[in-house]
């Protein structure tokens, strides 16, 4: 597979996946409380995608190889899940931190976001962790333009989150993105400045960094597809659809419920 380059039309396709992407965690976030099970929320989420974007889950049936088909609508990683944890029958509870991932496809075009929740109240450390991975995205984000380098995207989070204390996983990596769910490049989290491949205006690409409170190895379960850390440790992430300029970036992947930019972000 190679990198696709969105032309205007394109860039129109991918500017209204990423909203509803991010328009649906916005309708999830007052759900998302002690007591509700994530399979409920799978089932509000697939009912506004279907019913009110009139878009397609992306996940609900996918399958990259090595895969079974991945079963629910939604991931829904909680406290030391990682990603892609499938929605169950258990409700949420108090202090719990859960990432929420969410892709849609609206007219071919793939829109891919995740946030973090916090469930009631929980720890410093657990409100720190999903704030620092928050920060992390967005110290990714800002080095995006064209002729950029991959490698400055995955160094300045690296370089952020150690600087913190966090360790940053290394299996799972952001992706190109398009009509397809996962393009090339990948785009890795962690690396050296001024290498890898250079970014080109067109490039819709995601950056979504997993972060741990421990140590970064990770494993996956019985069930296929859920990720945990190897230290049972705390991990978060949070995932945006950027698209590539010539003098920088345009995320994609936001709305009113959109948490706040930064501080250091750069107005565009
Ligand atoms: N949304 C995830 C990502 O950010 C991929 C989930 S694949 C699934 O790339 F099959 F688990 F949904
Ligand atoms: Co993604
Ligand atoms: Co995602």
């Amino acid at each position: 597979m190679t990198i696709t380059y969105k032309d205007a039309e394109g860039i129109a396709g991918m500017r209204v996946a990423g909203r509803l992407a991010s328009e649906l965690l916005d309708y999830l976030t007052p759900f998302v409380q002690p007591g509700i099970t994530t399979n409920e929320l799978d089932r509000l989420a697939d009912a506004y995608t279907t019913t009110v974007q009139g878009a397609i889950s992306a996940p609900l049936n996918y399958a990259p190889s090595g895969h079974n088909p991945y079963p629910k609508a939604i991931c829904t990683s909680i406290n030391h899940q990682v990603c892609h944890g499938i929605p169950n029958d258990k409700p949420l509870k108090r202090g719990d931190i859960v990432n929420v991932d969410v892709t849609v496809i609206k007219d071919g075009w793939h829109g891919d976001s995740s946030r973090m929740f916090i469930v009631g109240e929980t720890s410093v450390a657990a409100r720190r962790l999903c704030a620092l991975t928050h920060e992390a995205m967005w110290r990714g984000i800002v080095k995006v333009r064209a002729g950029a380098f991959l490698g400055d995207i995955g160094h300045a989070i690296q370089q952020f989150a150690e600087g913190q204390g966090l360790s940053v996983v290394r299996e799972f990596c952001g992706h190109g993105i398009g009509r397809k769910f996962h393009e090339e490049p990948q785009v890795l989290h962690y690396g050296r400045p001024g290498t890898l491949d250079q970014l080109k205006a067109g490039m819709t690409i995601t950056i979504e960094p997993m972060l741990n409170a421990g140590r970064r190895d990770v494993k996956e379960m019985g069930d296929g597809w859920t990720i945990v850390t190897k230290d049972r440790s705390l991990s978060a992430q949070w995932e945006h659809t950027v698209l590539v300029t010539e003098t920088g970036y345009e995320v994609l992947t936001l709305s009113t419920g959109s948490p706040p930019i930064p501080a250091f972000v750069k107005p565009a």
